[in-house]
């Protein structure tokens, strides 16, 4: 398949705050680089100069003190560099490219959460990716219950707030997946992190590695 191979293949990794990405990132990685090939990893927002400054802002200022439109336009232009500056000449290279969070992200939090209206999001996506679309995402899907478990402590009453927000994040990417079960696949990430990996590990062979050996 040589045309799709110069396509290169572009795999995300998504979920709320703590679901285990980054985690799970690693793992990805190290077997894909292990069955043989060529792996550029990113992160969001990040991964060139421009975008871990947009980064830094970010987390300087927390989302309280960021108007929304200003954080949509601030992860929008971090995306829209490392897309151009990394991710693009990777594919063409014919690599696979692997994201900790990408657009899925932005439908999530600006828009299920936010609530900009998810046909501007996807086109302004398209415009920060020049149309380019992940080939397969994995959502990590974590319960509530089992996220605050994580954290090691119970909810105050400033933290609800924070908890209606994740809640509206989880059923944006719910919906997301709901809407494109081909590409988007769930993985329940409420086990440790090997049991999540073996989910991840039998998507990986059937959609990405099955597919290179044959
Ligand atoms: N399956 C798991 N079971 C229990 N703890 C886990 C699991 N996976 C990751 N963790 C732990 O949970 C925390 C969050 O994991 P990680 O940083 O991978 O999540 P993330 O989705 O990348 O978070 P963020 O959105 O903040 O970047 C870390 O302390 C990590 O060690
Ligand atoms: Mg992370």
């Amino acid at each position: 398949m040589p045309a799709r191979r110069r396509r290169g293949f572009l795999l995300t990794v998504e979920g709320v705050d703590g679901a285990g990405k980054s985690t799970q990132v690693r793992r990805i990685a190290s077997l894909l680089k292990r069955s043989g090939l060529l792996v550029t990893v990113v992160r969001e927002p990040g991964g060139t100069r421009l975008a871990e400054r947009i980064r830094r802002l970010l987390l300087d200022f927390r989302s309280a003190e960021l108007a929304d439109p200003a954080e949509l336009f601030l992860y929008l232009a971090a995306r829209g560099q490392l897309f151009a500056e990394v991710i693009e000449p990777a594919l063409r290279r014919g690599e696979l490219v692997l994201c900790d969070r990408f657009t899925d992200s932005t439908l999530a939090y600006q828009g299920h959460a936010r609530g900009f209206a998810e046909p501007l999001l996807r086109k302004l996506n398209d415009l920060s990716t020049a149309d380019r679309r992940p080939d397969l995402t994995i959502l990590l899907d974590l319960p509530l219950s089992v996220s605050s478990r994580r954290k090691g402590r119970t909810p105050d009453r400033l933290e609800s707030e924070k908890i209606r927000f994740y809640r509206k994040v989880q059923a944006g990417y719910r919906r997301a997946a709901r809407r494109e079960p081909r590409r988007i696949v769930t993985v329940d990430a409420s086990g440790d992190a090997d049991a999540v990996f073996a989910q991840i590990k039998a998507v990986l062979e059937r959609r990405v590695l099955g597919r290179l050996r044959r």
